[in-house]
């Protein structure tokens, strides 16, 4: 059986926020001392949508930028862009031909991403999960650090994986990927509509906080974030139908490493100014510092374009020796 990898990606969408953080790239730090892990800003993705190029490249040395400054280590982690390691579309490619069309059509992110015009959406939106799945096969990746969001994309990745092996009779190999998914926080919320995920492409900045936003924008986007007028409950019952209050008290408990049951022990009663002035703190304490190095970072091309250069390598030793064996099962002769 396959020895236990861990494989993550993050699209290059610049100015990474916390739902990023806490969903995803706080777990991957975490990860980087127990598993071998491969850490990868997905660029290929980020061209699904239309994008201007110039922004593309600063995005993508952005994110290897909000990857180290966040604590992962460029020599423990393999850390590299998709599009420098082609067995990524090739697998992509085959994968095309595995998938059905009534698979991708279930994807509810296509749905939301095309908007109403389905029609005009790039195909490459629509195959975009198995691209997704072919970044984590490739590397015969067993468990995947990402937000809730991600679930129904490694749902359809599990599905490739035992379609492939049970067509072509290679049991086991393609592992069934594990996605890891924090428990208590797997969706942050927008701070202005506690039923919509924090996100990039909410309008309104004061939805997010961004990993590079100071320490004044912070208590400013805290304190206008949206609650009711309750006060901070002691139950964890109360926090049924509140899903502003609810999302504000996990994003607390996360973001210090505790459970929300000891939040409202500690908050519960009290009115919400108290209560977000300490969440503030606390976001000041963790993401600041995360924010300055990102932008003492981003002064250093040549160390950033090094990291990508070094992950590219060692990413593609793994990915080539797999693409090899691929296409043998398949038939395809170009490595025979
Ligand atoms: P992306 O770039 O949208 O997001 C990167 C990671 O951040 C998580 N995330 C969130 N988690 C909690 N709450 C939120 N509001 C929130 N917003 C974003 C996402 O779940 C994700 O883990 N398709 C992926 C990228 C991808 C990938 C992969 C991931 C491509 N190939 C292979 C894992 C494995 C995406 O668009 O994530």
């Amino acid at each position: 059986m396959n020895k236990k990898r861990v494989f993550s990606g993050v699209q290059p969408t610049g100015n990474l926020h916390l739902g990023n953080y806490l969903g995803a790239i706080k777990n991957f730090v975490d990860l980087q001392n127990k598993f071998e892990c491969i850490y990868c800003v997905v660029d290929l993705h980020a061209i699904t949508n239309h994008h201007n190029p110039k922004e593309l490249k600063s995005n993508i040395l952005e994110t290897i930028a909000t990857f180290i400054a966040s604590g992962l280590s460029e020599e423990k982690n393999i850390i590299f862009n998709q599009a420098s390691v082609s067995a990524h579309s090739e697998l992509a490619w085959i994968f095309n031909c595995v998938a059905r069309i009534g698979w991708m059509n279930r994807m509810t992110q296509f749905k939301e991403k095309a908007g109403v015009n389905k029609e005009n959406a790039s195909v490459g939106l629509l195959v975009y999960p198995n691209l997704m799945a072919a970044d984590i096969l490739i590397y015969k990746a067993t468990h995947v650090p990402v937000g809730e969001d991600q679930k129904q994309h490694l749902e359809l990745t599990r599905d490739i994986a035992k379609k492939f092996n049970n067509d072509f009779k290679c049991e086991d190999f393609f592992p069934i990927v594990e996605p890891v998914i924090p428990k208590e926080i797997s969706r942050i919320m927008s701070l202005r509509d506690g039923k919509k995920k924090m996100s990039k492409s909410e309008e309104s900045d004061y939805s997010r906080i961004n990993l590079k936003d100071d320490k004044d924008l912070i208590n400013q986007k805290i304190q206008k974030a949206k609650t009711d007028n309750g006060p901070v409950p002691s139950d964890l019952n109360e926090l049924k139908n509140r899903p502003e209050v609810s999302n504000i008290i996990s994003i607390y408990a996360n973001i210090n490493n505790i459970k929300v049951s000891q939040v409202l022990s500690e908050f519960g009663g009290k009115n919400f100014s108290t209560f977000k002035s300490k969440l503030s703190e606390s976001l000041i304490e963790k993401i600041c510092p995360i924010g300055q190095e990102i932008k003492k970072l981003l002064k250093d091309e040549v160390y950033l374009n090094g990291i990508l250069e070094k992950g590219a390598k060692r990413a593609d030793l793994i990915a080539k020796t797999n693409i090899k064996e691929i296409y043998k099962i398949l038939g395809l002769t170009k490595y025979s």
